[in-house]
């Protein structure tokens, strides 16, 4: 019975949940899989800070040099985040014969395309679990459960921290900065929280379920992203009045042979189940033609939550290393009905549009005219109490509109003398 060794390089929140685990589920995972997991030599910058676990000091180095040339490392665990040098260090890995996991989405989202063929050259396999929900177990699903199954499309609340932020702001009534303060604390916010609210750790992993459903590598430049920062506790509640949650929504969705990928704030219908995803939690909407609609539901952040995830991929490696099987498993095939990745531009979508204007004669008329020019039609017009002297919040929903008009429509509108503030409008979600 060969036991599998390997090497973890950083020993950070995540990969403190790792030593804890492979620890204490030592036996456990032994008696599961007739293996034992070794875990040889831990690598970080600074070996001397303070962790949660305890581990002998001989295992602990600073120099990743000694899990990548050792002989005996059968799996590399990357958990360092970022793209230099954990790229670097997965390229040094592969090279020398061995397989890798790693929770790195940035990293897969911008060289993933690269890490793969090489993984593939070299009979080698990147397993990457913990990278898109953390302990939800979405990437085995797709990969494996839904092996037979061709998508449409993906619908996914990626984010923790905004989800978080959203949710608290909808919940107990609070400011965005508030909320974005409590997430801080809480520790689940990416090291530069800016990734988080902006919305580029959404897009990284959904770049990842893209690939994993649709086969392509769609560069990050490709995805339309905006994040939550304009979003205020006024639109979440007006959004609420008239039967909408606002949601950092992830989209993928195949129409026609164009595939639109897309992350922004998006208004989900309150019955709709990612409606009522609340807190930290990720949730992972998929359309799959045979089985239907599926959805994955979790934490999405937590050290043991992604360790678990982390685990469940060494498992996985361990049985293809025992197996013999040197080829990689992730079964991924391009979706040839897709011809290109459609532009932001012709999405066609309905609108909630709120601006704060002077209350006064003829801005309403103003408004409706310029949308009007552009073919946009107004399916509702909310004009709220008078909040402070002389300015009052408009919200509107517009029917179905291509983003192209209404980007030019708010130009326009934002030029009114009358119009404080950018107008704010966020795309509604409704077929799926
Ligand atoms: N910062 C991420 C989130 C953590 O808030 O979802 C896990 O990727």
């Amino acid at each position: 019975m060969k036991n599998i060794n390997v090497g973890l390089i950083g020993f950070g929140t995540v990969g403190s949940g790792v030593v804890k685990i492979l620890q204490e589920r030592k036996k456990f995972l032994k008696d599961k899989i007739g293996a034992e997991i070794i875990l040889k030599k831990i690598c970080d910058k600074n070996i001397s800070g303070k962790r949660p676990v305890s581990v002998e000091k001989s295992m602990l180095t600073s120099n990743a040099g000694d899990i990548l040339n050792d002989p005996q490392i059968d799996i590399v665990v990357e958990l360092i985040g970022g793209i230099k040098p954990a790229g670097d260090f997965i390229r040094q890995a592969l090279l020398k014969g061995k397989h890798v996991v790693t929770a790195n989405k940035a990293l897969l989202a911008e060289e993933g395309q690269e890490l793969f063929d090489l993984a593939r050259e070299r009979g080698r396999n990147i397993y990457f679990e913990a990278s898109v929900g953390a302990g939800i177990p979405v990437i085995k699903a797709v990969r494996e459960g839904l092996v037979a199954n061709k998508f449409q499309g993906v619908f996914g609340i990626l984010n923790g921290t905004s989800n978080y932020i959203l949710s608290e702001m909808s919940h107990e009534n609070c400011s965005f900065q508030k909320a974005l303060a409590d997430a801080k604390k809480r520790g689940f916010a990416e090291a530069n929280p800016a990734l988080d609210i902006e919305g580029i750790d959404s897009a990284h992993k959904l770049i990842l379920l893209v690939y994993l459903c649709f086969g392509r590598f769609v560069a990050l430049k490709d995805v339309f992203v905006e994040g939550i920062s304009r979003i205020s506790l006024m639109d979440i509640n007006y959004a609420r009045e008239i039967g909408w949650q606002i949601k950092l929504l992830a989209i993928a969705k195949k129409s026609g042979d164009e595939l639109e990928v897309r992350v922004h704030p998006t208004l989900v219908p309150m019955e709709h189940p990612l409606a009522s995803i609340t807190g930290i939690n990720n949730a992972i909407f998929v359309h799959s033609d045979l089985v239907g609609n599926l959805l994955f539901y979790g934490p999405g952040a937590g050290w043991l939550t992604a360790a678990s995830a982390v685990v469940s991929d060494i498992v996985d490696l361990t049985k293809d290393i025992r197996a013999g099987l040197f080829k990689p498993t992730l079964n991924i095939i391009p979706d040839q009905s897709v011809r290109r990745i459609e532009k932001i531009d012709e999405i066609e979508s309905r609108y909630y549009l709120r601006f704060m204007t002077e209350d006064k004669p003829g801005v309403l008329g103003n408004v409706s005219g310029i949308l009007g020019k552009f073919g946009i039609s107004i399916a509702s017009v909310n004009q709220k109490e008078r909040k402070k002297a002389g300015v009052v919040p408009i919200v509107m929903v517009l029917h179905e509109a291509k983003e192209k008009n209404i980007r030019m429509a708010l130009e326009r509108i934002n030029k009114l003398p009358t119009i404080e503030d950018k107008a704010l409008a966020i795309r509604i979600e409704e077929t799926f």
